[in-house]
């Protein structure tokens, strides 16, 4: 599968790791950085591995910073994103099946390397159960709901 991945310098570190892990499984990562520990701002790299995403070019997108929030509040910004933040596996294949995800956001301050792999794995292998699930997920991608 083509994976778009994103990080800030607070997940940097863990985005590396992860990319060894997913391309050592045979999927084909598009790293949008950041690449370094160097202080960055977290809604770049959100946005640009949304877009991937949102486009077409990548199937799924991961992205990462220090607790998985601002990157994946960013990547949601991106119409067409459906980006769930998840810290454990069961999450992470519900977001799949209910949800439709097309991608996650992990915080590497609050959960493991391993853990990280794991929820990764069920992510990409877990698929939409359709059925109910279909009118709800629509209903986000259709609607625009004003302040
Ligand atoms: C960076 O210090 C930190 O704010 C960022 O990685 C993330 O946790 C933001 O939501």
């Amino acid at each position: 599968m083509k994976i778009a991945m994103g990080a800030d310098h607070g997940g940097f570190r863990r985005k590396e790791a992860l990319k060894a892990y997913l391309e050592e499984k045979g999927h084909t990562v598009v790293d949008v950085g950041t690449d370094s520990t160097e202080s960055v701002d977290y809604p770049e790299f959100g946005k640009k591995a949304a877009q991937l995403v949102a486009s077409g070019e990548c199937e799924r997108g991961i992205v990462i910073c220090g607790s998985g929030i601002g990157i994946g509040i960013a990547a949601n910004k991106v119409k067409g994103i459906r980006c769930a933040m998840v810290s454990e596996p069961y999450s992470a294949a519900l977001c799949r099946r209910h949800n439709d995800a097309n991608m996650i956001s992990m915080g590497a301050r609050t959960i493991g390397g391993d853990m990280t792999k794991e929820i990764a794995d069920v992510f990409l292998e877990e698929p939409f159960e359709g059925g109910r699930h279909i009118r709800r997920v629509e209903a986000i991608e259709e609607e625009v709901w004003e302040k």
